[in-house]
Parts: structure tokens; sequence; C-alpha cells
């Protein structure tokens, strides 16, 4: 368990549905997760995410990109909200804003981004079709830390799964879905527990220094 045996607290930043803040909200509520998720906050106003906040009684605010002159701006008033909640780490669900290098800086090793690709495949966006196009077998999902460079690793953990003929990007995408919500509580839970941290760049898990891939769950779909 991390040093204090309580759970830490986690600000989640989304831009739509938050399907991955409920299934870390699911793991806080029925106990499997020592997290207490202290603040949501969204780039988008009226977001089904903020919705969910609200059900559960989480403090969540809007910070609306649009409203901003610059990325700079943006960033710093979202790192002053993130900073009045004292988080221990800053969770990206679905959050779909490209960062500046202060601010992912400022948050060096204590901020996770998930993406929908077996990174380094794919980043940005549309990587359900592309991994289609490219004649793929595999596709999949990463969890990562998350550095200057865009959905740039390093890896903390990977799920796949496998392309059919049949697929379309949609089908793809709720297959991925379905590893993004056992994937990221996971990591989650590793950070929370302490035993998972980032170290020059690398990924330290249990004591062991990850590959670059990250540590690859077992189970396909
Ligand atoms: C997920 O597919 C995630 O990988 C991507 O954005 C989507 C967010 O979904 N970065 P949700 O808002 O958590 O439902």
């Amino acid at each position: 368990m991390n040093q204090t045996n309580s759970p830490i607290n986690v600000v989640v930043l989304i831009s739509g549905s938050g399907s991955n803040l409920q299934a870390l909200i699911d793991g806080q509520q029925d106990g499997s997760l020592p997290i207490n998720i202290c603040a949501v906050i969204s780039n988008k106003p009226n977001v089904k995410g903020l919705d969910r906040a609200e059900k559960y009684g989480i403090a969540h605010s809007v910070i609306n990109h649009k409203t901003f002159d610059s990325r700079e701006a943006f960033d710093a008033a979202l790192q002053a909200k993130i900073d009045s909640h004292t988080p221990e780490l800053v969770v990206l669900a679905g959050f779909m804003r490209i960062l500046t290098p202060a601010f992912t800086q400022h948050y060096a090793g204590k901020m996770l981004n998930i993406h929908p690709s077996l990174l380094p495949k794919y980043q940005g966006l549309h990587t359900h079709q592309r991994a289609i196009e490219a004649g793929d077998d595999f596709h999949g999902v990463t969890v990562h830390f998350v550095t200057a460079e865009l959905d740039g690793g390093p890896n903390i953990i990977q799920a796949k799964v496998t392309i059919t003929p049949t697929d379309t990007a949609d089908t793809l995408a709720k297959k991925v879905q379905q590893q993004e919500h056992v994937i990221y509580p996971l990591a989650v839970k590793w950070f929370a527990e302490g035993n998972l941290t980032l170290e020059k760049n690398h990924v330290v898990l249990n004591g062991k220094t990850l590959d670059s891939a990250g540590y690859q769950l077992e189970k396909i779909i």
C-alpha cells in the first residue's frame, strides 16, 4: 500500500462520455480502488461525464478551452483548478486536448492517459480506422504516463483485441473500450498502492523496470 495506507486524491479530466471515469468511480465505490476522486474537470460543457460526477456527489466543473486566447492560458487555469484539490494523481480519461510542455512537466510522474491503440502505433486520432486500413491482426489500448510528447508513453499497460474481417471502426471501438475499463482501473490501483512509479522516463512496477511496451494483459478479446 501507499505510505499512509489511505486512499489517494485523484482529479479526473474528461471531454465526453466518461465511461472510463465510471470504471474508476465503480472501483472506488466497491472498495477495489484505494482512491478518492476529489474532482472531475471537463473542457467541454454539458457532457455525460459531468452527469456521472453529479450523480455520485463528486465536485465537478467546466473550464471551456474556447474561452481562452491561448493554449498556455487555458493550461494555466486548468493547472490552478487541479492544484486547488491537491491531488496525488491526475487521470486523463478521454480528455481531448493537446497539453503544453510546462503543464505536462508540472505533473511529471503523476499524470496518466489512456489511448486507444497499441502505442507507439497510431498516436493521435482515428486509431480504429487506421488499424483496419493497415490490415493489422490486432488492435488495442495503452495506459501511459503523460510526457510532453502527445500519446508518447512511457507505456504502463496494454490490452489487445483481435481485428476480425467484419470489424468496423465502431465495433472495434466497442471491443477496445471493454479493455479500457479493465486496464485503467488496474493501472490506477497500482499507482494508488504505491507500486507504480516513473523513474528517469522508465516505468517501474513492483520494483521491476518494464520494457517499452509496458505490462501486457493476457486476456485478448
Ligand atoms: C476512450 O476511447 C479513450 O481511449 C479515448 O477517449 C475515449 C474516452 O471515452 N482517449 P470515455 O469518455 O471514457 O467514455
